[in-house]
C-alpha cells in the first residue's frame, strides 16, 4: 500500500519481521494532520494483523520525531470545528489499541503531540539528538493527546509540570534519568541499535511479547492489586501454548528454542 506521509518498510531476516513506519512530512518537521495519523493507524493496523510481524517500529527524520500538530491547520479552527469532528485527536486511539510492541526511534524534536506519540509506543529509544517537550502553552491551548497524563506518570509530576507549564524541552540524557525513554544512543547508531533490539522480541514467543505487553500496560494504567491479579490469569494461561513447552523443553535439553508463537 503507498502513503502520501509515512513510509513502510519490513525488516529483518527470522521468519517473524519488524514492521517500520517512518513519519514523512520533512518540509514540516513531521507536523501530525489528520492524514498523516489516519495512515499511521491503517499501517499499525495493518503490521498487527500481519502474522509474519512481531515489533513495530516507529520513526521520523534526523532533525525531528514529530514536532507536533500541524499548527497551520489548528490555527483555523474554532471550538465547534474541533468538538464536532473530534480533529486532530479523533483517530490517536487507534495506536493505543496496537497489540504488538511499538518501538519509538526518536531523533531530534519530538514536541507537543510528537512527544504524546512517543509517549502512546511501549518504548522509546532516543538519539542523543532527541528533545522532548509540551510547548502547547506557548500557542494558548494544552497538549490535547494525553501529555498531561502520560507524561506525569513517566516522568512525575515535577518535571512534567516543568515541561507544561515553562514549555522548555528536555534533552535525550535527562528524558532517560527520567524515566521516558529506554536507551540513548548516538544518533548514527538509532535505527541498529532500535531494529536490533526489535530482532530480539521477534525471535521470542509472540503470545508471550503480547501478553507481556498487556500486563505492563494494566501497571501503567491501573491499580496494583487488579494488576496482580491480570498478570497471574496471563502467566497461568500461558501454560496452554505450545510455545512454553518448547521453549522450557529447550531450556532443560540445553538448545535453542523454535518457537511457533503459538
Ligand atoms: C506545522 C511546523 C510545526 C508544527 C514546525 N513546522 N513545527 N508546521 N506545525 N507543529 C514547520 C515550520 O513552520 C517551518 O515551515 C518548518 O517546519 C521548519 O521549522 P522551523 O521553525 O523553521 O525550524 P527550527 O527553527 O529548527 O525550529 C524547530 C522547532 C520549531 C523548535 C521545532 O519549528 C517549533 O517550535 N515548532 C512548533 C513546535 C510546537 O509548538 N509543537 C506543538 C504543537 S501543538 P516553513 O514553511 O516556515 O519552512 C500540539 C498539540 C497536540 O502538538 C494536541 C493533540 C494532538
Amino acid at each position: 500500500m503507498s502513503y502520501e506521509f509515512i513510509l513502510t518498510d519490513v525488516r529483518g531476516d527470522g521468519a517473524i519481521k519488524t514492521g517500520v513506519i517512518t513519519l514523512n512530512r520533512p518540509k514540516q518537521l513531521n507536523a501530525l494532520n489528520d492524514g498523516l495519523m489516519d495512515e499511521l493507524g491503517a499501517a499499525m493496523q495493518a503490521y498487527d494483523a500481519d502474522e509474519a510481524i512481531g515489533c513495530i517500529v516507529l520513526t521520523g527524520s534526523e532533525k525531528a520525531f514529530a514536532a507536533g500538530a500541524d499548527i497551520g491547520a489548528m490555527s483555523r479552527w474554532d471550538y465547534m470545528d474541533v468538538y464536532k469532528s473530534d480533529y486532530i485527536t479523533r483517530n490517536w486511539e487507534t495506536i493505543r489499541r496496537i497489540r504488538k510492541p511499538v518501538i519509538a526511534a526518536v531523533a531530534g524534536f519530538a514536541l507537543g503531540g510528537g512527544c504524546e506519540l512517543a509517549m502512546m509506543c511501549d518504548m522509546v529509544f532516543a538519539a542523543e539528538t532527541a528533545k522532548f517537550g509540551q510547548p502547547e502553552i506557548k500557542l494558548g491551548i494544552i497538549p490535547g493527546a494525553g501529555g498531561t497524563q502520560r507524561l506525569p506518570r513517566a516522568v512525575g509530576k515535577a518535571k512534567a509540570m516543568d515541561l507544561a507549564l515553562t514549555a522548555r524541552m528536555m534533552d535525550a540524557a535527562e528524558a532517560e534519568r527520567a524515566g521516558l525513554v529506554s536507551r540513548v544512543v548516538p544518533a548514527a547508531e538509532l535505527m541498529a541499535v532500535t531494529l536490533a533490539a526489535a530482532q530480539t522480541i521477534c525471535e521470542h514467543s509472540l503470545p508471550s511479547v503480547m501478553m507481556a505487553k498487556e500486563c505492563v500496560n494494566r501497571a501503567y494504567e491501573g491499580p496494583l492489586a487488579e494488576g496482580i491479579q491480570f498478570e497471574r490469569r496471563m502467566f497461568h494461561s500461558l501454560f496452554a501454548t505450545e510455545d512454553q513447552k518448547e521453549g522450557m523443553d529447550a531450556f532443560v535439553n540445553k538448545r535453542k528454542p523454535v518457537f511457533r508463537h503459538r
